[in-house]
């Protein structure tokens, strides 16, 4: 019998996953997406991602020689041809350049229907040892790039009278975390402008890509995307503070000791055997 219930669990999750991805792929088929930080990680996983239900993308990075190479790869896997990318350089902090960006995106394509505000780097150093200008240009990248991009984009979205915005944030832009004081003030920031999408360290890239875009297909307004015991830390953060207070004293100071002896752990991971912490 459980067996029996196990098979038509099994189906209906199936049938349920067929559902979710014919809904993404009619929301954003023929769609043009905007993604940034698309040399690398998460927004080159959605570029590969998009390319394949038939988005027309505009990425975007520092990198042009990494840009070049998602973009071939993306004409490989996918029905687009050579126009449908475009590579556009793009540098977040250069907020005198974003203007002339979106002016580039519109020109080529014509319209923005989606801006994914992916592009954005982490940090790992303790406060104590934390110069006051890598707090600024973590601010400057992760929370004053986005919001200055988003305004240009948001312009020509409002005159269309349509358009989705698509901010990536983390975990830390819910909770705080040792090591990352710089990061998790920046998503914090930005958490408090936008409801977005989140990912973890541990889910792998294409995973929360696909749940990313089930989110922005749905119009959701915000998705905590992670793992456990990650999600589960999410909510205990938001909901029941103080104990998610105890236990970060508890996994925080095991993070800093490993962190000092030259071992990086994430919290709820196992120290290498042999390892210090
Ligand atoms: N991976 C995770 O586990 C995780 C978890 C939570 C949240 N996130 C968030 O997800 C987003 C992507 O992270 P990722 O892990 O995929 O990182 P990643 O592989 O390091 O990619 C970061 C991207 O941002 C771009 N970027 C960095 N500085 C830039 C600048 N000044 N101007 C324009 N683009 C810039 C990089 O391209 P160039 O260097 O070529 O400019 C790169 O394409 C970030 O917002 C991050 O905070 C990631």
């Amino acid at each position: 019998m459980s067996q029996q219930w196990a098979q038509v669990a099994k189906k209906a999750n199936s049938i349920l996953a067929w559902i979710r991805n014919s809904m993404v792929k009619d929301e954003l088929r023929g769609k043009v997406v905007w993604v940034t930080g698309a040399s690398s990680g998460i927004g080159e996983e959605l570029a590969y991602q998009l390319s394949k239900i038939g988005a027309l993308l505009a990425i975007s990075a520092r990198r042009e020689d990494e840009l070049e190479r998602v973009k071939k790869k993306c004409l490989q896997i996918s029905n687009l041809s050579e126009k449908d990318i475009l590579v556009l350089r793009l540098d977040l902090t250069d907020r005198s350049s974003h203007e002339a960006a979106t002016n580039s995106v519109l020109k080529h394509f014509g319209k923005i229907d989606v801006l994914v505000n992916n592009g954005g780097r982490s940090q790992r150093s303790l406060f104590v040892d934390t110069n006051l200008d890598v707090y600024s240009a973590i601010i400057e990248l992760n929370y004053l790039g986005t919001i200055s991009l988003t305004k240009h984009v948001l312009n020509h979205m409002i005159q269309r009278k349509k358009g989705k915005i698509v901010t990536v944030s983390s975990v830390m832009g819910i909770m705080g975390a040792p090591l990352a004081s710089g990061y998790c003030a920046s998503k914090h920031a930005l958490q408090s402008l936008e409801n977005s999408g989140d990912q973890s360290h541990k889910m792998p890239t294409d995973r929360c890509v696909r749940l990313t875009l089930v989110s922005t297909a749905n119009d959701l307004k915000e998705a905590w995307i992670s793992d456990h015991p990650y999600l589960a830390v999410c909510y205990l953060w938001q909901y029941a503070p103080t104990w998610a207070w105890w236990l970060m004293n508890r996994m925080g100071k095991r993070r800093i000791q490993n962190f000092k002896s030259g071992v990086q752990l994430m919290p709820g991971q196992t120290p290498a055997p042999g390892s210090p912490g």
